[in-house]
This record gives structure tokens, C-alpha cells and sequence, in this order.
């Protein structure tokens, strides 16, 4: 450890902790430890996930390990996630609300369950009509309204997986999700609002056609009762299908506990994203079992969680978590300073929201706007939940404090695309909470920590190491889309005897350092991989640097993260240019544009760095830590396995001088 972390690691060892309230606990829906024992007996303790679901046909066995890493759970178990989430609660609650949405504008819907079952089930009447059927993927590029939850159930309905694409991402990140997921159907919207602005979304379909091979179809829905942008006459419009599909009722296909749900792409460490492949029964019983756990969520809950359907998080805890426990989820659809810094803490009070849900970063956010902002609105949650990043201790005392006003517990919970729910979080009636840390490990999953020759490190001695998974759980994807190879190697072969047939030789690498405090509480320090998180989006720095590639006059290019105090992490881009090229606003502008053009405008960078050389290794690899030193103008680490040793020094001196 450096100096740096020890100073930190003794002040987050010195936190003090917080209890949750009696009240809470009172009605907490769990709220006994023995939960923990039950979950012990592995695999079974995961059945009482199961449990909370309806199948149409009871699995015969939990977990089939018998060829790792590919688990198969729940194994001869038949069911439909959209029947699921919609239809099994009609005849308790069909005049409840299921979804509230607010739009930017201001425009409110509720659909109650009996809506949400119409639909759904016209909706799946529609795609139906088109041609999808079981097992075609479907791409869903739709932005937060409720055309998106409802395309995504219908899909479900026919045992169709969805891959939904983040609205924010370009027509060229899109055409890459279609094209690797070979997707004959893209379902869009003409556009949605952003700060005011009706912004042309579905002009990154048209862009995105030209770059596909295949000739998808495309379902386009309009976000008023007339297309406010052009729309192209080769496109469905979802609107003309649901008029022919009035009323019409599909049902929900049976599907096997193992046929895919959905696809969800993520960066990682190389330019291309992988399509995380996640199983119907296992995902679906994980995220309704650690919903009611860990959210707390109550069919009579107002619900709401502030992120993007278009990422992990809102697919199991937006969506399929909270409506397969018969909640109400709220969604919001536009910026949250718009009209003004107060408009999250007015829509908690107008919908009278229990249980909020967020990333440090709009905690780090609000906390920069101030109190004043929340202390003008009458709100008031039992339960808050931050997800994504780290949370520094600073910024987790102010949501405790001027959010939950001291009352409503906090959960921590670390995940990841790939691990489908929370795999460290705390139960929040049963542990006491420690800002800056996610805490223990959820009901039967094992975390440890390795160190980098694979040797796991003492429990609890607060050492830093690796975050890995030492046994599978139903959340937990199945493959990388099309590419067996590329799972196992990226998650498993590092710290797993890989030639073996037993489960106990193979352990899962989160991609992680963590810490083990000793008082048994995890606290995950962030990636150790080329992996950055601006802002809670992840972002692969090949990503970045393959877009940075196509610009002309670059010869090559390197990505480091900056740290920023709201944002996270920032990409700086150090790039050297070609013989004849010279650094100029017209050049970094097109690298700043090559970024937004490749993957989005989120993941602008912050600064473009002209240099004359990249630190490299004698083999050529860029050293991307060392470059991280310089963004965060911190000491330098190793040098000495440079080519020349002296680059580094001179970017610096560059950089200062510049
Ligand atoms: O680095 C960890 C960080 O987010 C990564 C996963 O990102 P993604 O797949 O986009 O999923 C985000 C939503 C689950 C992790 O590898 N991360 C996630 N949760 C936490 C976290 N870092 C610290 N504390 C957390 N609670």
C-alpha cells in the first residue's frame, strides 16, 4: 500500500457506524440472521429465491456444476418473466400502480398492472406480427419512457432476449451491439427530452443502418401522439401495429430456467464490449430475492431508482426486481437539474417515494448544489441504496444526513453488469452501516480476495488484494454472447484451474481491488483493470482509444483516469500525432468528436494531451498507470521496465510547461 492508502485505509477504518432505526427494523422484510445459515447450504439456500417466483414447471435441480465455468441453475425449471412481473398480479392488485413515469416536460402516466398487462401484451402482439419469435434478439435503443419497460416484457412474452442499447450511446456503438448479436430487429423512438430539448434520437438508427451488414427491421415508437421528427417510411411505426393489435392477448411463452433473458453489453478491457448473456429463471429469482432482501420493497411501496433502464441496474432493479415483487417503480425521463436543482426531491415528494435509489455520483451532485434544494420538499424515505462506484465517506454522511434525514438506512451494494444483483451489500435491518464501505457478502455468495500469484489472503486482515467469487450464484451471466472463449478468459482463467471439472477449482475475478476490514466489511477500491467509471458509466480505455485511432493525423493514442470530485473518474487522452501533423483546436477537436461519434457524449474527455512519446515497456505495451500518475499529479510509480525511462518525466515537464 501506498502512503496515500494507508492514510485513507485509517480513515475509513475509523468510521464510526450506524444503526439502523427500530422502526425500520420492525418492519424490515428480513430481519433475522438466520438467513444466513439457510443460504449456507449451498446451492439450496438460493431455492428460497426461487421461491418467490411462479414457475410453470418446478425445477428438478438447483445448480448443475458439472461443467464449469457454464452453471446451469434451476436446471429442468420452466417460466416466463413476463408473466412474472405482470400477470400474476391481477387478481391481488391489477388497479395498483405498476409503473409511474414522469417526463421532463412534466407529462405524468401511471399504467396500474391491468395496464401495464395490456400493453405489454399488445405490444407483444406487434413484434409478434412482424416476425419475432422465441429466441430472435431483439435491439431495444429507447430512452426513459415507458415504451422501454413495456418493449423489454413483451420481448420476455415471447421468449424473445432484448439487448437494450443506453439511448446515450452513438449510432456507431449501436451498430456494433446489432451487428455482434446479429439482431434482425431494432425497436427506437423518434425522440425524448433532454434539458428542454426534444432530441432526434432515431437519426442514430438511420446512422447506424449504413454501418450494418444485415437489414434489420426497425419498430419505430413516437414520443407524443405525432412523430415530432422524421421518420423513415421503411420504418414500422409501433404506433399503426398497436392500433391492429387492440386488445389481443399473447401467451406468455414457457421458457427453460437457462434460455436467455436478455443481452447486456459493458466495456471491458479490450476495444470490443461483450454481450453479458443472462438466464431467465437464476437472473430473475436473484434479483427478486435480493429486491425484497436487500431493497426492502413492498407491493405497497412507491419505488424509485434513479438510473437508466439502458444499464444494468435499471434491468434488475427498475424493472424486473421490483415488478416481479408487485411494487410501484417510478421512472424518470429527463435531466435531474431541470427546470431546476430541485426537481428530484419534488418528484419524491409528488409520488410520495419510500425507497430511493442512486449512484455516489448524484450524491456527490446534490451534495455540490446543497441541503437547501431537498430541505424545501416534503419527502421522506425509509430506504436509500447507492450502486456503481465507490462513496466516500464525506459524500455518504450527507445523503445520510441531509437525504434520509437520519432515519432512512443506507445500503452499499456492489455488483456488476456480469453479476446480474448485488453480490456485497449489507441487509440493512441485520448490519450496522459504515460509510465507504459496501459491507458483507450477500446470503451465499463468497467473496475473497486474492493476491496476483492467485493465493487467497487471510479473512478480514485488511489487506488489499483482488476481489473474486469463489462459488457460482443465479445471478451470474452465462457466456459472453457468441464467445465461450472470451468469458472464460476474462473472467475465469486468471484464478481457476481451468482444465478442471470440479466448481471449487474455478473463481470468478470481479476485475476489483477491495479491501477485507477486520470487522468482516468489504470496501471495493475500484477497477484494476483498464476499465474507468465516469460518473457510474463504465468505460473501457480501448474503447476510448480505438475511437481516438480513427482520427487522421493520431499515430497513437493512450487513455488514463483522471480522478474528478463528482464525476469519479475523468479520461484524459495522451496522444502522439503523425510525422507532419501538429497539435491543434482542430485536431482535438476531432478526437473529442471521433469519441462522441464512436461511443457517446458521455464519454467526452476531459483534457486531450499532445505528446511527443507514450511510456512504453521494452514489448511495446503502454504503460497506463504511469500516465494515470500524471493526470493525478501524483508520484510516479516504476519506471524501470520502461524503454525510456525518461518518458514519463518529460510528458510531465511538457504538460507543466504547456
Ligand atoms: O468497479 C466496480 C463498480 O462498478 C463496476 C461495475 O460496473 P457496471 O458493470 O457498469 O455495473 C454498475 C452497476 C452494478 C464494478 O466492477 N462498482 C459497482 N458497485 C460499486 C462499485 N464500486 C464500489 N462500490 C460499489 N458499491
Amino acid at each position: 500500500m501506498s502512503n496515500e492508502e494507508q492514510e485513507l485505509e485509517a480513515r475509513l477504518a475509523d468510521q464510526e457506524y450506524f444503526r439502523p432505526s427500530p422502526e425500520f427494523v420492525g418492519q424490515a422484510n428480513v430481519s433475522d440472521p438466520a438467513i444466513y445459515d439457510r443460504f449456507d447450504d449451498f446451492p439450496a439456500g438460493f431455492e428460497e429465491y426461487a421461491e418467490l417466483l411462479d414457475w410453470d414447471k418446478r425445477w428438478d435441480e438447483v445448480l448443475d456444476a458439472s461443467n464449469p465455468p457454464f452453471y446451469e441453475w434451476f436446471v429442468g425449471g420452466e417460466l416466463n418473466a413476463s408473466y412474472n412481473c405482470v400477470d400474476r398480479h391481477l387478481d391481488e392488485r391489477k388497479n395498483q400502480a405498476a409503473l409511474r413515469w414522469e417526463g421532463e416536460d412534466g407529462t405524468q402516466r401511471t399504467l396500474t398492472y391491468q395496464d401495464l398487462y395490456r400493453e405489454v401484451n399488445e405490444m407483444a402482439a406487434a413484434l409478434q406480427s412482424i416476425g419475432v419469435e422465441e429466441d430472435d434478439i431483439v435491439t431495444i435503443h429507447l430512452p426513459m419512457v415507458p415504451a422501454l419497460p413495456i418493449t423489454m416484457l413483451a420481448c420476455a412474452r415471447l421468449g424473445a432476449p432484448h439487448s437494450v442499447v443506453f439511448a446515450g450511446f452513438s449510432a456507431s456503438a449501436l451498430a456494433e451491439r446489432v451487428r455482434d448479436a446479429d439482431s434482425e430487429y431494432i425497436i427506437t423512438i423518434d425522440g425524448y427530452y433532454r434539458r428542454d430539448e426534444l432530441l432526434d434520437h432515431i437519426q442514430k438508427t438511420d446512422q447506424a443502418l449504413t454501418e450494418v451488414e444485415h437489414d434489420p427491421q426497425v419498430l419505430a415508437w413516437t414520443r407524443h401522439d405525432d412523430a415530432r421528427h422524421e421518420i423513415d417510411e421503411e420504418y414500422t411505426m409501433v404506433d399503426d401495429l398497436l392500433a391492429e393489435h387492440r386488445r389481443e392477448e399473447v401467451e406468455p411463452v414457457s421458457r427453460a430456467a437457462e434460455d436467455p433473458l436478455f443481452l447486456m453489453y459493458t466495456s471491458g478491457t479490450t476495444g470490443k464490449p461483450k454481450g453479458c448473456q443472462h438466464r431467465t429463471g437464476g437472473y430473475l429469482a436473484y434479483v427478486t430475492g435480493t429486491s425484497k432482501y436487500v431493497e426492502d420493497i413492498k407491493p405497497e411501496d412507491t419505488y424509485w431508482c434513479s438510473a437508466d433502464i439502458g444499464w444494468i441496474t435499471g434491468h434488475s432493479y427498475i424493472v424486473y426486481g421490483p415488478l416481479a415483487l408487485g411494487t410501484t417503480s417510478l421512472m424518470y425521463e429527463g435531466a435531474p437539474d431541470h427546470p431546476h436543482k430541485g426537481r428530484i426531491w419534488e418528484i419524491a415528494e409528488r409520488y410520495d417515494v419510500d425507497i430511493f435509489h442512486t449512484s455516489p455520483t448524484a450524491v456527490r451532485m446534490f451534495m455540490k448544489w446543497g441541503e437547501e434544494y431537498p430541505e424545501e420538499y416534503d419527502f421522506d424515505f425509509r430506504h436509500m441504496t447507492t450502486v456503481g462506484e465507490p462513496i466516500q465517506p464525506e459524500a455518504w454522511l450527507w445523503y445520510y444526513t441531509h437525504i434520509g434525514d437520519e432515519s432512512a438506512v443506507i445500503v452499499d451494494t456492489w455488483w456488476q453488469t456480469e453479476t446480474g444483483g448485488h453480490l456485497i451489500t449489507n441487509l440493512p435491518a441485520l448490519q450496522d452501516m459504515k460509510p465507504g464501505s459496501a459491507g458483507v457478502p450477500a446470503p451465499g455468495i463468497a467473496p475473497a480476495l486474492y493476491n496476483d500469484a492467485g493465493e487467497s489472503l487471510e479473512s478480514a486482515n485488511g489487506q488489499a488484494g483482488n476481489l473474486v467469487i469463489e462459488n457460482p450464484w443465479p445471478g451470474m451471466l452465462q457466456t459472453v454472447y457468441g464467445d465461450d472463449e472470451r468469458f472464460i478468459n476474462t473472467y475465469w482463467a486468471d484464478f481457476s484451474e481451468t482444465d478442471s471439472d470440479d466448481w471449487h477449482d474455478w473463481t470468478y475475478k470481479a476485475g476489483d481491488g477491495a479491501v477485507h476490514a477486520q470487522d468482516g466489511y468489504f470496501r471495493v477500491l475500484g477497477r484494476l483493470d483498464d476499465v474507468m467509471n465516469v460518473a457510474g458509466h463504465r468505460l473501457g480505455t480501448m474503447e476510448l482509444e480505438s475511437a481516438v485511432a480513427e482520427v487522421e493525423a493520431v499515430a497513437e493514442a493512450a487513455v488514463a483516469a483522471r480522478e474528478h470530485a463528482e464525476k469519479g473518474e475523468v479520461p484524459d487522452v495522451y496522444v502522439t500525432l503523425r510525422e507532419g501533423q501538429e497539435e491543434s483546436e482542430e485536431v482535438r477537436e476531432a478526437i473529442v468528436g471521433a469519441i462522441e461519434t464512436e461511443i457517446g457524449p458521455f464519454a467526452r474527455p476531459a483534457n486531450v494531451l499532445f505528446v511527443a512519446d507514450l511510456p512504453k515497456t521494452r514489448s511495446g505495451k503502454i504503460m497506463r498507470r504511469l500516465l494515470e500518475d500524471i493526470s493525478n499529479e501524483e508520484e510516479l510509480g516504476d519506471t524501470t521496465t520502461l524503454r525510456d525511462p525518461s518518458v514519463p518525466e518529460q510528458i510531465r515537464e511538457q504538460i507543466q510547461a504547456g
